[in-house]
């Protein structure tokens, strides 16, 4: 039994915990911007499988007080690599130093590296090489206030990064972050959703993922772990053919979106094609006013309308906020409604009952998630 550490964006910790005990983790202990549990090697690779929300699955190896880069460079050379690595290997730190002695993440990656790699050459007169790419071994660091956690990264890249979104669009949500506010409404799949204002798709194309049984990471192409000495490929190749097995092919409600740009429906249309869920998904071209429900029976409204980075746009978003309560409230009755947004003062003017917000950390914005009863 090994004890793990699952990164999520801040306000997510009680949605990843919810998702790790589905996935049978041991001793579940949500943290800040993540959530640390223990078990087996393979629950290792069905976390990065399986799980939505989180950005990555670290492994730490050390943990202590580091004040200065010598201190951090005498705590690596204390680790015992050849547990983890050989002198073949390619490895890469990311460092993440806040309120520290250790001023500088660069230079703290660094102390790392050569703590490891002089640790290899005094043994075996050679050492490992760099590749921040795809790393054979990737370490993540992470330095608060003076202690210091280095850990394995079993992910390396975000496991945000579904695979369905090379365009960058105009201020698209992050995908963990929308699996999770799905997550948090209580979405499964078994009820219809729509996001009248749906940008590039993200909330329809993981709403989609979840109601399909489909893990977030089944078509990514490589994970950190594949590096890893004790990697059990037959086994990791056993779980990804369980977890195929088990994915439906429809849908059991309708799931879509409209936007009142153009751009937005095609990249929509794109991503959810990419996402190979372009046949289930229904994107359309219209204005907020004009949306109306795709079929009779009642179910999860959300969206992430723009929240003002333009001065002088208080009036108009004051309107556009005062319109999804009208337009929910006559068009959409019995709906459940979700918006999740900036906090901003502009949600006031929904003026429907609220049922619940809760705060949530899109990078280092502070947002909400409202939800609203729509009678
Ligand atoms: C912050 S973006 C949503 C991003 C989206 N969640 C994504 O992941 O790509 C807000 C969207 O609201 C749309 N929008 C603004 N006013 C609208 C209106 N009156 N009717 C429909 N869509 C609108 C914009 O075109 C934009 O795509």
């Amino acid at each position: 039994m090994t004890r793990y550490f699952a990164t999520c964006a801040r306000g997510l910790e009680p949605v990843l915990a919810a998702e790790l005990a589905n996935l049978r983790a041991f001793d579940i202990a949500p943290g800040r911007g993540g959530v640390a549990f223990s078990g087996p090697l393979e629950l290792v690779y069905r976390a990065n499988l399986y799980l939505r929300t989180a950005v990555r699955v670290l492994r730490p190896v050390f943990e202590g007080v580091v004040r200065n880069p010598d201190e951090l460079y005498d705590a690596v050379r204390t680790i015992d690599w050849d547990e983890h690595l050989t002198p073949d290997h390619t490895i890469a730190v990311d460092c993440n130093v806040k309120n520290s002695g250790l001023t500088h993440s660069q230079y703290a990656a660094r102390r790392v590296k050569d703590g490891i790699c002089d640790q290899f050459r005094d043994k075996y007169g050679r050492r490992p090489s760099v590749d921040t790419e795809f790393p054979g071994m990737g370490l993540n660091l992470h330095v608060s206030h003076d202690h210091a956690v280095l850990s394995l990264d079993s992910s390396w890249d975000s496991l945000h990064k579904r695979g369905y979104r090379p365009i960058s669009t105009r201020a698209p949500l992050n995908e963990a972050l929308a699996a999770g506010l799905l997550l948090q409404v209580g979405y499964d799949g078994t009820r219809p959703l729509w996001d009248p204002m749906c940008g590039s798709g993200t909330f329809a194309i993981e709403a989609a993922m979840i109601a399909l049984h489909r893990p977030p990471g089944l078509t990514r192409r490589w994970f950190a772990f594949y590096g890893w000495m004790d990697f059990d490929k037959g086994h990791w190749a056993s779980l990804r053919e369980d977890a195929r097995r088990r994915m439906r092919t429809t849908l059991e409600q309708p799931i879509g979106g409209s936007d009142v740009r153009d751009d937005a429906i095609y990249f929509a249309h794109e991503n959810a094609k990419l996402a190979g869920l372009g046949h289930l998904l229904r994107f359309e071209k219209c204005d907020l006013r004009q949306s109306r429900p795709p079929t009779a029976t009642l179910g999860q409204l959300i969206c992430n309308p723009p929240y003002g980075e333009r001065i002088g746009e208080e009036a108009e978003l004051d309107e556009l906020y005062a319109t999804i309560g009208d337009v929910t409230a006559n068009q959409w009755a019995g709906w459940d409604l979700a918006i999740f947004t900036v906090n901003n003062p502009h949600t006031r003017k929904v003026r429907r009952p609220v049922r619940s917000n809760h705060p949530f950390f899109n990078g280092s914005l502070n947002c909400k998630l409202w939800q609203y009863r729509v009678d």
